[in-house]
Formats: structure tokens, C-alpha cells, sequence
């Protein structure tokens, strides 16, 4: 399912002298089978942005309540919002939101916290009763147990326990599994590596490239951690003051270390580097991921060798 948005604007508490206008014109296309990267500073949009994509934001015309504005004579109409997923348009009220959802899988910033059930597979077992209740006992026994298996969890260790008493990792991919289990065409994750050690954070990503692989066919992640993006991403975002100001592949988009540092973005530790070797006349040009800046780094020195 494609991704697009157009003139995307939110405000939150409108009309109230606490408005917030969150978003101010997004426009943003992203392809299926993606691996996308959103970053941005504190405030830029990020959330807001995400969470509109399984319209658990929603625009201001998607809303039952939602009557057109008659427009006084000579006024000009605002921009129209255009946002679509796939063949669901997100800006009609007549769209049937609760299937949306359970094309797009949303797992939120510390999803840990959101886990309630008493054991683990009622847990995960949750969204496939919401949203597909047609199934058989046996159907969501099948299915919680590949959601589990896929996130790495022993299913017949882990099922009959409490949430609660899980490890921190554990409770994250348990709570991965409860928005997968509904096999989303599309899973967007916010900052899903929050807060996580070095090594917690390898084995998020690695799990998220496992399930773009073999689950989810698009995967939509946001990160203050620019060497996650450079590693991770086929493209990514830069928000900021609720716009998308850069979309590009993280080799494009770090070359702009000045514009990023502009916006309160830093680059990654491999850009930093490449800019460093260059002051020295070294000029490595690789993708920023640390395996090829490492292989065009030995490169260099190979030939130089070479040439000596
Ligand atoms: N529930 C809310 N009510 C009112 N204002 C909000 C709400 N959530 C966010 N905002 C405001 O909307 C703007 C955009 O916030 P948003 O959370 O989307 O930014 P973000 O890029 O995700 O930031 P962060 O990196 O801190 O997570 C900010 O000014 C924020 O204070
Ligand atoms: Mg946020």
C-alpha cells in the first residue's frame, strides 16, 4: 500500500486558546516495501504525522460530526488535504476505519506500558478478537503463536505468563507481536528503540528488518538516532516545524550535515568521519552505513598502497 499525503495540516485543541497547530502542510509519498525512516527534532511532528496513517489522528473531514465550511463570498478554499494509504482514503468519513487499522499496525513509543492482560497470549490475542472476530479458537491460537515466534519469543514458554514479569525486551516484543498479529500490510513504529541498550536496539532492528522480510511489507519507523537511520533505511524524512523539509535516501540526506545541524539534527558517526577524512584530502564516498564506509576506507588505503 502506497502512502500519500498532501497539505497535511492538524491542530490540536482548535478553536481553544491552547491550539497547536501540529502539522503545517505535510506533503509526503511513501512506496510500498519501504523501510522508511521519520527524524526531526522535539515537537517537529513526527507522532502526529504517524499516527494519522492508521487514522487514529484524523483529518478534520473524516470526522462523523464533519459538515463542509460554506465559504463567504471572495474567500479562497484551503488547500485540499489529500491522505491515502493504499485505496483507503483517509479524509472520508465513509472509509471503514477498523479495517484500515488492521492493514496498518501502529506500536507506540514504549509499548510495554500498554500490555494489560492477564498472560501474554490474551495479550497478543486482543487485536485479532477486535478486528477479526470471525476467527476459530484454533485460527487465533495459530496466529498469536507465528506472531510470537516471529518476534522471538518461546510461544509455549511464554504464553500462560504475566506481562508483568517479563524482561524489558521481552515486554517490547511481546507488545510487537500484539500489533503484527493481524498481519498489517503496513507497520509503523514509534521510536521503537527507545530507551533500549546498544545491544537492545541491534536486536530491535534486526527483528523489524526479519518481519519487513517476511510479514509486513512496509515498515515505517521513527528515530532521534541518525545512525539507526543511516544504517536501516531505504529512505527517510526530516520533519520540522510540522513540514517535511528533506526526503531522501540517508546517503542524500547526510551529505546536508549544515542544513540538518540548521534544524537541531545531527549526522552519523560515519558522516562525521567522512567529513573529518576529507579535511585530511582523503574524500571516501560511501553510503554512511558503517560496512561500507568500513570496506570504501580499506579501499583507499589498498590503492594508495598500490601506488606507492
Ligand atoms: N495530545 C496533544 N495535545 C496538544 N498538543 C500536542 C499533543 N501531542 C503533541 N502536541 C504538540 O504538537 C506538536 C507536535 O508534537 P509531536 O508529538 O507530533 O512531535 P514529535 O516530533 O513526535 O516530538 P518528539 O520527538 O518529542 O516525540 C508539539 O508542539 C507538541 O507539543
Ligand atoms: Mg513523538
Amino acid at each position: 500500500m502506497r502512502i500519500q499525503a498532501e497539505n497535511l495540516t492538524f491542530t490540536y485543541s482548535p478553536s481553544s486558546p491552547f491550539a497547536t497547530y501540529a502539522l503545517k502542510g505535510v506533503f509526503l509519498t511513501i512506496e510500498e516495501g519501504e523501510f522508511f525512516g521519520i527524524i526531526g527534532h522535539t515537537g517537529s511532528g513526527k507522532s502526529t504525522f504517524v499516527q494519522h496513517l492508521n487514522a487514529l489522528l484524523k483529518v478534520p473531514s473524516a470526522e462523523k460530526k464533519y459538515k463542509p465550511k460554506k465559504l463567504k463570498k471572495g474567500e479562497t478554499p484551503p488547500p485540499q488535504i489529500v491522505l491515502k494509504v493504499g485505496d483507503y482514503d483517509l479524509t472520508d468519513k465513509k472509509t471503514d476505519f477498523k479495517e484500515l487499522r488492521s492493514k496498518v499496525g501502529m506500536v507506540f513509543q514504549y509499548p510495554e506500558y500498554q500490555l494489560f492482560a492477564e498472560n501474554v497470549f490474551e495479550d497478543v490475542a486482543f487485536g485479532l478478537k477486535n478486528f477479526r472476530p470471525e476467527m476459530t479458537k484454533e485460527e487465533v491460537e495459530r496466529a498469536v503463536e507465528d506472531a510470537l515466534t516471529i518476534v522471538g519469543l518461546d510461544y509455549a514458554e511464554i504464553k500462560d505468563r504475566s506481562p508483568f514479569d517479563l524482561s524489558g525486551g521481552q515486554k517490547r516484543r511481546v507488545a510487537i507481536a500484539g500489533v503484527i498479529v493481524t498481519k498489517p500490510e503496513v507497520l509503523v513504529l514509534d521510536e521503537p528503540a527507545a530507551g533500549l541498550d546498544p545491544l537492545g536496539k541491534k536486536e530491535i532492528m534486526e527483528l523489524l528488518h526479519k518481519l519487513h522480510r517476511e510479514w509486513c511489507k512496509t515498515v515505517i519507523f521513527v528515530s532521534h538516532d541518525m545512525d539507526e537511520i543511516s544504517e536501516n533505511c531505504t529512505r527517510a524524512a526530516v520533519f520540522s516545524e510540522g513540514q517535511v523539509k528533506f526526503v531522501d535516501t540517508p546517503k542524500n540526506l547526510f551529505q546536508r550535515e549544515d542544513e540538518l545541524r540548521q534544524l537541531g539534527l545531527d549526522v552519523p558517526l560515519t558522516a562525521k568521519l567522512t567529513a573529518l577524512l576529507r579535511e585530511k584530502g582523503i574524500v571516501i564516498d560511501s553510503d554512511y552505513t558503517q560496512r561500507d564506509f568500513c570496506e570504501k576506507v580499506l579501499q583507499y588505503y589498498r590503492e594508495r598502497e598500490e601506488q606507492v
